[in-house]
């Protein structure tokens, strides 16, 4: 039995081996749609969530298998104080596989500890999201056919935005890969993964404030929403939620192949304008975060094809 909760629980060749099934299954998705019958995947969401929780029950759904769960958690019994051990327990009596979202970090690891079937971190508080970074790596992998060389820009609240710690992570294994740290004063990528990830790597990186003056550098800009749900204070989210609005013009000295990611949900990160931009790619996340989904509940249930 084997779990996801961090992005580095997948060496690189395994990142490789669901990228590949991934692929395989957007090439052909008809030869997949009964791998999982008879299976069940439980969605246990203590946080909301729209794309995560939604394709993570239409990927199992295409798979052939049945979805039960909750999708917050005043309608589950943590609201009657039961524990996520008790609960993971309770739920490995039900399902095949867990994916689990909770405001508290290291929630999806007790659970892990305590189930006897699979569990998925679905995101964990501003700690960890590893599924939204394989749905990241699939889509730079189709845009950009590899992880080497690049200069990623990674842009908005890089504090609590947990996408881009996992981002980091991963991308961490790559060669000549390149971070430019793009945020507030005040919302910069926490000393932990800077130590632990980029230093110890000897990753090159930058940190700035201003998002226009490194544009030319990029060949991913990744956006992402400042995190209210993680402030203490409601009126620093206030002073610091549009530090970063990227519009048309912002982009005149962009490559011409910049590829544009954001994990979604957008507040007001990205303008509208852009999304006819063909260099736009938040829309392709989304649908290869279905497809990825598919590869990673086949692997975690020992499915294959
Ligand atoms: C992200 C998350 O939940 O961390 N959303 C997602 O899963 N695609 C990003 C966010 O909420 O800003």
């Amino acid at each position: 039995m084997r779990s996801l909760i961090s992005i580095l629980d997948l060496s690189v060749e395994e990142i490789d081996e669901l990228i590949a099934v991934a692929n395989d299954i957007i090439a052909d998705p008809e030869s997949y749609g009964e791998l999982c019958r008879g299976k069940k995947l439980a969605t246990l969401f203590f946080e909301p969530s729209t794309r995560t929780r939604l394709s993570f029950e239409a990927a199992m759904y295409e798979l052939g298998g049945n979805v039960l769960g909750f999708s917050e958690a005043q309608s589950s019994s943590a609201a009657k104080g039961e524990s996520v051990a008790d609960t993971a327990k309770t739920v490995s009596c039900y399902a095949d596989i867990i994916a689990m979202r909770h405001p508290k970090e290291g929630a999806p690891l007790v659970a892990a500890n305590n189930a006897t079937i699979p569990v998925i971190n679905a995101g964990d508080g501003g700690h960890n999201h590893p599924t939204q970074t394989l749905a990241d790596l699939l889509t730079i992998q189709r845009e950009k056919g590899s992880f080497d060389n690049l200069t990623i820009g990674l842009c908005g609240d890089l504090k609590f935005g947990r996408t881009v710690h996992s981002l980091i992570e991963a991308m961490a294994r790559y060669n000549n890969v390149k971070f430019v740290l793009i945020s507030p004063e005040e919302l910069k990528l926490p000393s932990y993964i800077k130590k632990d990830v980029l230093k110890k790597h000897g990753i090159e990186y930058v940190q700035t404030t201003d998002l226009e003056s490194v544009m030319p550098e990029l060949d991913i800009l990744y956006m992402t929403r400042v995190q209210r749900e993680r402030f203490f204070n409601e009126e620093d989210y206030l002073r610091l939620k549009d530090s970063y609005i990227l519009t048309p013009e912002k982009l005149k000295n962009a490559k011409t192949d910049l590829t544009i990611m954001h994990p979604l949900p957008r507040v007001n990160e990205i303008s509208v304008a852009i999304d006819e931009d063909p260099r736009a790619a938040y829309f392709k996340q989304v649908f290869n975060g279905k497809i990825v989904r598919m590869a990673l509940i086949m692997k975690l249930l020992g499915v294959t094809k």
